[in-house]
């Protein structure tokens, strides 16, 4: 049986799995065995109140507790866990002769120690607050060039018109591709992002797998033309340079930076606007004053993250909050629990920008793995709700959010607005 076959049948026993279990009300199969877009921060009440550590029969174990999500991301004895048998990408499947590169699961995001801390280096000096100063004008100008297209429509769709489009120029300048097709710069990293939030069907396995090939056959050429002629600073030049790196893992380290960059940002300006428009004295704020949009964005990471679980395994069995774990037993750290933890943040179901405790949320993980783009993020989210806010103050819900259907990453997927000139609609989900 070809394997993409045989791993879609895989996934599909398993999720028939997940559903029989979330019948016998086990903590996981409650999450991931219900319909994706279901609001998940009830069920990670009900794991909080069944104990820090709880232990579900599908061979992992939960935890909404932030003192042990914390200390779990930052121990050395835990690592990342190793790639899984249920990966939806064909690993046998070829470009042009070449192998197709899993963008998860071959990138450091995976990887523990001592090859993490190599690769990770090698991008980082885009990510230091001096590159992020030096992105910041262009980020600006990128919001207001969007927000420009939108002025003259009544009604536009809020992440495929605006929030989309922002984080998908940047990562295209950053990889030094500034006239990218952002039509299928977007088409592949919705495509890529399959890679971590899990394919549903064989349909969505099969644009995973020609939104690889696509971008990266785009790669190869781009990879090409950069020893060719190198860029003055971007990643891909910079990566094409160091001749110890393989194309492999130059084709996984760009390609994690387009997926960990594009899907999880644009679910934060999602969430910020919809956290904006539920809440009409935080919009006054705003506008009163721009420069609480960071704030703003703080409170959004922390009450409705992009990114809803990180997981770890013990290398070795060892004891976990009283219960011994085996080695390589997952466990799942639910972000979106841990951020509203009673024990660090006061009212924490509440939408609070500015709380003093704002930034102890765990949104972009801690420890080695702690987010490369998270000060990329927050600037880009804040810049956007400037822009957007500034520009359409009387900015609306036209119509009703259709959430992600995923339980990975949360955020709207549709969500029709009117810039305030037509008829008002209310129709908008809240975050209390
Ligand atoms: C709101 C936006 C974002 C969120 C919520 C987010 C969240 C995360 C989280 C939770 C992790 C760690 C996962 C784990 O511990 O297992 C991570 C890692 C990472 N993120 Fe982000 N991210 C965002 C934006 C970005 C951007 C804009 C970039 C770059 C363009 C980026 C690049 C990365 C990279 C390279 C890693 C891997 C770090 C490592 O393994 O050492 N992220 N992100």
């Amino acid at each position: 049986m070809p394997s993409t076959v045989k791993n879609a049948a895989l996934l599909f026993a398993g999720r028939n799995v997940m559903r029989l279990q979330a019948l016998l009300g086990d903590p996981a199969g409650r999450l991931f065995g219900v319909d994706p877009t279901r609001d998940p921060y009830p069920e990670y009440e009900r794991v909080r109140r069944r104990g820090v550590l709880v232990k579900s029969r599908m061979g992992l174990h939960l935890t909404a507790s932030h003192a042990l999500s914390t200390s779990l991301l930052r121990d050395p004895g835990f690592g990342v866990l190793a790639p899984n048998a249920l990966s939806p990408v064909d690993s046998s499947a070829h470009v042009g002769g070449r192998r197709l590169v899993n963008p998860v699961e071959e990138s450091f995001l995976v990887l523990n120690p001592p090859e993490h801390t190599r690769m990770r280096r090698l991008v980082a000096p885009w990510f230091t607050p001096r590159g992020l100063r030096a992105q910041t004008a262009t980020v600006e100008r990128v919001v207001e060039d969007y927000l420009d297209e939108v002025a003259g429509r009544p009604t536009f769709d809020l992440v495929r018109d605006f929030a989309g489009r922002v984080p998908i120029q940047v990562i295209a300048d950053l990889l030094g591709v500034p006239n990218a097709d952002h039509t299928a710069f977007a088409r592949w990293a919705r495509a890529l992002v399959n890679a971590i939030d899990g394919v549903r069907d064989l349909g969505e396995m099969r644009a995973l797998h020609q939104g690889l090939r696509e971008f990266q056959e785009f790669l190869d050429d781009l990879v090409e033309h950069r020893r060719r002629e190198p860029g003055p600073d971007d990643v891909v030049s910079a990566l094409v340079a160091n001749e110890d790196l393989s194309r492999d893992d130059l084709i996984a380290t760009t390609e994690l930076l387009l997926v960990a960059g594009f899907e999880t940002t644009v679910n934060l300006i999602g969430n910020a606007v919809l956290a904006v428009l539920g809440h009409p004295e935080v919009r006054e704020r705003l506008l009163d004053d721009p420069s609480y949009a960071e704030a703003v964005v703080e409170e959004t990471l922390r009450l409705d993250p992009p990114v809803q679980y990180a997981v770890r395994v013990p290398f070795a069995t060892t004891e976990v909050a009283g219960t011994r774990v085996p080695g390589g037993t997952p466990i799942m750290m639910l972000i979106g629990g841990a951020n509203r933890d009673p024990g660090v943040f006061a009212d924490p179901h509440r939408f609070t920008p500015g709380r003093p405790e704002a930034r102890e949320h765990l949104s972009f993980s801690s420890g080695i793995h702690y987010c490369l783009g998270a000060g990329l993020a927050r600037m880009e989210a804040a810049a956007a709700l400037r822009g957007l806010f500034r520009r359409f103050p009387d900015l609306r819900a036209a119509g009703p959010v259709v959430r992600r259907p995923s339980r990975a990453i949360r955020g709207p997927a549709r969500f029709p607005v009117t810039n305030g000139v037509k008829k008002r609609h209310t129709m908008v989900e809240t975050i209390s």
